[in-house]
C-alpha cells in the first residue's frame, strides 16, 4: 500500500514523533510512505515526497512539525477535496494518515468520503477532541504553562499581587483547569465555569483577608479581557492585578514523555488499521488502553472536565 501521511491545524509538540511511528510502523510492514508538505493545502497542490527510515531520524524529540501544517480553508469546497484526491489517486496513494485537530480529521471523513482509506491521529494542544482522553501535545502545553504560572507566583508573592493567566485551549477548560491544579490557582474562569466580576472581587478580598498575599487566576483564552479583569481586581480588591497572555509559547517545545509515548502508539495502530483495511477512523487513548472511534460519530461524544473542576475547588 502506498500511504501518505500529513500534519494540519494548529502544530503541537509530539506531531513528529507520530510522523516518525507512522513512516517506520509503515515501512516495517512492507507499505510505502508520502509525507505531504503543509496539510491539506499540500494536498490540493500536489506536494509530497517518499519517506524512508531515515527521513524521520532526530525529530522525535522535536517540537513543531517537519512536514509544516496550515488551515486550509478551501478543504471546505467540495472541488478542492476532489483536487486532493485525484492527486493522491494519481500517484497510486490509497490511504492517508492526518494528524491534527478536529478540522483535521473532518476533512480526513470527507475524503474517506471519496474514497480515500484514512485514519486520523488527535494532535493539539487544546485537548478538545472528543474520542480520546489525551490530544498529542497537550501534556507537553500544560507542563510549559505550569513552568511559566511558577515563575509569575514568585514575582506575584513578591509584589502582593494578583496574576491572572490567559491559556490557550480555544473553547476547552482542560489547559486551564489541569494547569489551575498543578499550580494552586485560586481561581479559573472559562466559558463553562465563569463567575461574575463582583463573586471574582468577593472572593479575592476573602483569600485576602484570610491571609493570601498573591493569587493566581487562569483564564481559558476566548472566556474575558484579561487586561480589562486586571484593572478591576486592582479597583475592586485588595489586590494589584496583572495580565499575562501566554499565547503561542504553549504550542513549542520539545514534546514530555507522554507526548512522545502517546504519539508513537497512535502513529503504530494509525498503520496497523490501515493495514487491516479499516477507513474513516479517528484512533485515541480511554482510559491507557489505544482505540479508535468512527469520525462521523465524535461529534455525539462529550468531554467532561467537571471531575477536575470540583477537584480543583475542593482543593483551593
Ligand atoms: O488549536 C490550537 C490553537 O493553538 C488554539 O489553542 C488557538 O486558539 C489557536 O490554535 C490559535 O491559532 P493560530 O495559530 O492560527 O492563531
Amino acid at each position: 500500500m502506498n500511504i501518505a501521511v500529513l500534519t494540519s491545524g494548529g502544530d503541537s509538540p509530539g506531531m513528529n514523533a507520530a510522523i516518525r511511528a507512522v513512516v517506520r510502523t509503515a515501512l516495517n510492514l512492507g507499505h510505502m510512505v508520502y509525507g505531504v508538505k503543509n496539510g491539506y493545502k499540500g494536498l490540493v497542490e500536489n506536494q509530497m515526497d517518499a519517506l524512508l527510515h531515515r527521513d524521520v531520524s532526530e525529530v522525535l524529540q522535536k517540537g513543531g512539525t517537519f512536514l509544516g501544517t496550515s488551515r486550509c480553508d478551501e478543504f471546505q469546497q467540495l472541488e478542492y477535496r476532489k483536487i486532493a484526491a485525484n492527486n493522491l489517486k494519481n500517484r497510486n496513494i490509497e490511504a492517508l494518515v492526518a494528524i491534527g485537530g478536529n478540522g483535521t480529521a473532518m476533512g480526513a471523513l470527507k475524503l474517506h468520503e471519496l474514497g480515500v482509506k484514512v485514519i486520523a491521529i488527535p494532535g493539539s494542544i487544546d485537548n478538545d477532541v472528543n474520542g480520546t482522553d489525551y490530544t498529542i501535545g497537550y501534556h507537553t502545553a500544560l507542563n510549559t504553562i505550569v513552568e511559566a504560572v511558577d515563575k509569575l507566583r514568585d514575582t506575584s508573592m513578591s509584589h502582593k499581587r494578583c496574576s491572572i493567566v490567559e491559556t490557550m485551549g480555544r473553547y476547552c477548560s482542560d489547559l486551564a483547569i489541569s494547569s489551575g491544579i498543578c499550580t494552586g490557582a485560586e481561581i479559573v474562569l472559562s466559558k463553562d465555569y465563569m463567575l461574575d466580576n463582583e463573586k471574582i472581587y468577593e472572593l479575592l478580598n476573602m483569600y485576602y483577608s484570610q491571609g493570601k498575599n498573591h493569587a493566581i487566576i487562569l483564564v481559558t483564552e476566548h472566556t474575558l479581557d484579561v487586561h480589562a479583569l486586571a484593572k478591576g481586581i486592582t479597583a475592586n480588591s485588595s489586590f494589584d492585578a496583572r495580565a499575562t497572555i501566554l499565547g503561542h509559547i504553549q504550542r513549542g517545545g520539545c514534546p514530555v514523555p507522554q507526548d512522545r509515548i502517546l504519539a508513537t502508539r497512535l502513529g503504530c495502530y494509525a498503520v496497523e488499521l490501515l493495514n487491516k483495511g479499516k477507513s474513516g477512523l479517528i484512533v485515541g487513548i480511554k482510559n491507557n488502553k489505544i482505540t479508535y472511534t468512527k469520525i462521523e460519530d465524535i461529534e455525539k461524544e462529550e468531554k467532561n472536565n467537571k471531575e477536575l473542576y470540583e477537584i480543583l475547588k475542593l482543593a483551593s
